[in-house]
């Protein structure tokens, strides 16, 4: 069996393309980097890649990793300017046994060394948005709009896993700001035994739980992967309201060895893409109603 999951609406052509390569007997992480590429690629989609939102400074800087479940070897980028496919970069690093997490400069050298190719990340419209916010009187507003990451996780035939992440990150971010993307446990997690997870959301609150590592511990505890997102996702909830904060923007997803997955969110609907025999889905869950559900028409057309 092969399965594939994806955050949001926006990995649903990606998805949809690597459940055609699993179902050929295409391998867990050539399927995790593809469907993320094309989400990159997309210039649409303004949390992702090129077309991503800039920086108070006017960059748009990436963050991404892959994780390989069947050697738990991963790789990861952060704060990379002009690296066409961030994803591509974070994969080559995962084979390193040292220096496989890189930040900017470095990246961007290894880049080079790999021959991956580089692109002006900014469009037009995305520097529009940058200079609508910079003339706005409070750059301290609140621009988060809770829809961010795509992750993807993926299970092949052969029981091999991968997990995969890929953002611009936050909107008008401070120059070296880093989320939950790049960083092992908190963005990602997969281990062929118990299963894969990955966040998305804001990094600053997912960080704090560890959400992804979390959800895969439990699972290596017995719990199905909709019980681990919801439990992971929960406890770190109640933990900020009993600390007094407010419940920000958190979603995650998880995928089981058996192919088996789930999704838990803080928001009132949360799409995401499954990949199976060949096609794509979108499905949802909600804070509300946390079961697993198809998309509605009228969420369809909003959803991103
Ligand atoms: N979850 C992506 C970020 O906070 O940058």
């Amino acid at each position: 069996m092969s399965v594939l999951i994806g955050t949001w609406k926006m990995s649903l052509t990606g998805v949809g393309g690597s459940a055609r390569l699993l179902a050929d007997g295409g391998e867990a992480g050539d399927a995790v980097e593809q469907a993320i590429v094309c989400v990159e690629d997309e210039p649409a989609f303004t949390s992702v890649g090129y077309g991503g939102l800039p920086d108070r400074e006017g960059h748009v800087m990436t963050d991404a990793a892959f994780m390989n479940g069947t050697t738990l070897r991963l790789g990861a980028v952060m704060s990379v300017e002009s690296v066409r496919s961030p994803i591509r970069l974070a994969r080559r690093l995962c084979g390193r046994p040292t220096n496989c997490v890189l930040a900017g400069h470095g990246a961007e050298q290894a880049a080079r060394a790999f021959g991956l190719p580089f692109r002006d990340m900014r469009t037009e419209a995305a520097m529009r948005r940058w200079r609508e916010a910079c003339e706005q009187a409070a750059l301290d507003q609140e621009v988060y709009t809770g829809h961010d990451t795509v992750c993807v996780l993926a299970l092949d035939e052969r029981g091999h896993m991968a997990a995969g992440t890929s953002t611009s990150g936050l909107f008008m971010k401070a120059p070296g700001r880093v989320g939950d993307t790049p960083l092992v446990g908190s963005g990602f997690y997969c281990d062929d035994r118990y299963g894969a997870a990955a966040a998305t959301g804001l990094g600053e609150d997912i960080m704090r739980g560890c959400l992804s590592y979390e959800a895969v511990s439990l699972m290596r505890r017995g719990a199905d992967p909709l019980t681990a997102c919801r439990e992971a996702l929960g406890a770190l909830v109640a933990r900020k309201v009993a600390l007094g904060e407010g419940c920000g923007s958190m979603s995650m997803i998880a995928l089981a060895p058996d192919g088996s997955f789930g999704a838990a969110t803080t928001l009132p609907v949360f799409p995401f893409a499954v990949g199976r025999d060949g096609a794509a889905v979108l499905r949802a869950v909600g804070c509300a109603d946390p079961a697993i559900r198809p998309v509605t028409e009228a969420e369809l057309a909003e959803a991103d």
